[in-house]
């Protein structure tokens, strides 16, 4: 092939309205592609190529063309034609449906704040009392999950403060039956994806990177789409994110300098390369 066929052939499969028609073999054979072909020569013409001019002998036989050549749909196809008005209407609606499912709370989870068994807040235990985020998730350093905190935590204080509070009474229950509070899970990833917290925690990403101001959440709502696409925009740039390992847990950090320029440092500092090898997040 040479080069002038090949780039022709490459700029005619470019085009929207190609039926199979090669121009340079001449004007087309068949009525029906030639009428569509309309808008394929004007495309043509946009993009520059040269028809082939017909000879005499293709011309008469197209005129000669008996009338049984013509293409006819078959008859069949005519009981799809009061369908197509439903098909229009559907169309839009469906349309609709489709991309206010794809940007729906649920579907997306970011917002999702399912209602938990204990009216236990953030707001107040992590914000106005400053109880760190690890004296409760207490693996967050060195294990992949955060642990969510047994009830024995919460009895450190609340065998002794706020003993008769009905608030508390399922808490008081678990601990006397033995029975773990039955919390509800906001954050999950899909099972084909591995995440780990002390790989970040420990390198410097905090908390509130991925999950906001949890110490202003009375009740703890996913604030990240968790999607691949958030976990790549991090890996590829860190530096938007990283801080002083001491403090992860803290809320509202604000850095003295800018922050590309510390988490530049610190990136070069520790060699922090996050992976973007699949294998990394899917094992
Ligand atoms: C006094 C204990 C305590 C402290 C302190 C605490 N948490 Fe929690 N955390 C909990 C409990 C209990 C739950 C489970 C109930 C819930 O989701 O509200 C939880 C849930 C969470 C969840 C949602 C887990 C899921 O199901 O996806 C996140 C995220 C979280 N905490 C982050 C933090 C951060 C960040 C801090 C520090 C700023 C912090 N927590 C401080 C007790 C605590
Ligand atoms: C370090 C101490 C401490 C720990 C640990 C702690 N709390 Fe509390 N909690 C408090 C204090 C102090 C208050 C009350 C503040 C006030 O209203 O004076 C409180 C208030 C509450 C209230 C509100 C009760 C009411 O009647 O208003 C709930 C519910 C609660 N805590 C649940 C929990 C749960 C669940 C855990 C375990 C995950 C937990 N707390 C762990 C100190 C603690
Ligand atoms: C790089 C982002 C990132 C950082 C930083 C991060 N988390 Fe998470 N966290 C997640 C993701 C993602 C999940 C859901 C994990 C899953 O479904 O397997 C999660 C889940 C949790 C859970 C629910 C239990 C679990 O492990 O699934 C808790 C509690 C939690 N995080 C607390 C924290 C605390 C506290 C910190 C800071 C010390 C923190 N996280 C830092 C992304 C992060
Ligand atoms: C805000 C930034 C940030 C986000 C968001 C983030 N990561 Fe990371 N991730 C990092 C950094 C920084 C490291 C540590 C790289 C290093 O140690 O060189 C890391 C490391 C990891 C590692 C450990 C790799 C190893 O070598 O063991 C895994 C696994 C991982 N990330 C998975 C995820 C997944 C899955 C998500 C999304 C759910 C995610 N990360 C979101 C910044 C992020
Ligand atoms: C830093 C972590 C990370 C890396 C690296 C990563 N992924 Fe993912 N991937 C995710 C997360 C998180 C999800 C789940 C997204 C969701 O639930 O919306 C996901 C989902 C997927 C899915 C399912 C998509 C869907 O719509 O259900 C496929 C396929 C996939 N990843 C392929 C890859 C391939 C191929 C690579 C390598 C080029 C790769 N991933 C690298 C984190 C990662």
């Amino acid at each position: 092939m040479g080069a002038e066929t090949r780039n022709l052939s490459l700029r005619l499969s470019l085009c929207p309205y190609w039926h199979g028609w090669d121009p340079t073999a001449g004007e087309p054979q068949s009525p029906l592609i030639a009428e569509d072909c309309g808008l394929h020569r004007r495309y043509l013409r946009w993009r520059r190529v040269r028809i082939a001019r017909p000879d005499r002998d293709s011309l008469n036989s197209m005129n000669e063309r008996p009338h049984k050549e013509q293409f006819r749909f078959p008859r069949w196809t005519n009981t799809i034609r009061p369908h197509l008005g439903l098909g229009l209407t559907v169309a839009p609606l469906y349309l609709i449906a489709l991309i206010y499912y794809a940007f729906n709370p649920t579907t997306t989870m970011s917002g999702y704040q399912p209602p938990q068994p204990v009216e236990y807040s953030h707001t107040l235990h992590a914000g106005e009392l400053g109880i760190d985020c690890r004296y409760c998730h207490f693996t967050v350093e060195n294990a992949a999950t955060a642990a969510i905190p047994p009830t024995e935590v919460c009895m450190n204080c609340h065998a002794s403060i706020l003993t008769e509070s009905t608030k508390l009474l399922p808490v008081r229950e678990s601990h006397n039956s033995g029975m773990p509070i039955k919390w509800v899970r906001v954050h999950d990833l899909p099972d084909f994806v591995y995440f780990n917290h002390s790989a970040h925690v420990t390198r410097g990403i905090g908390c509130e990177s991925c999950h906001g101001r949890i110490d202003h959440m009375d009740q703890v709502a996913q604030e990240q789409r968790l999607s691949m696409r958030w976990c790549l925009d991090c890996h590829r740039e860190p530096e938007n994110h990283l801080r002083p390992v001491d403090v992860v847990t803290t809320m509202g950090y604000a850095p003295a300098e800018d922050q590309i320029a510390l988490g530049s440092r610190l990136r070069l500092e520790n060699q922090i390369n996050p992976s973007l090898d699949c294998s990394t997040c899917h094992r």
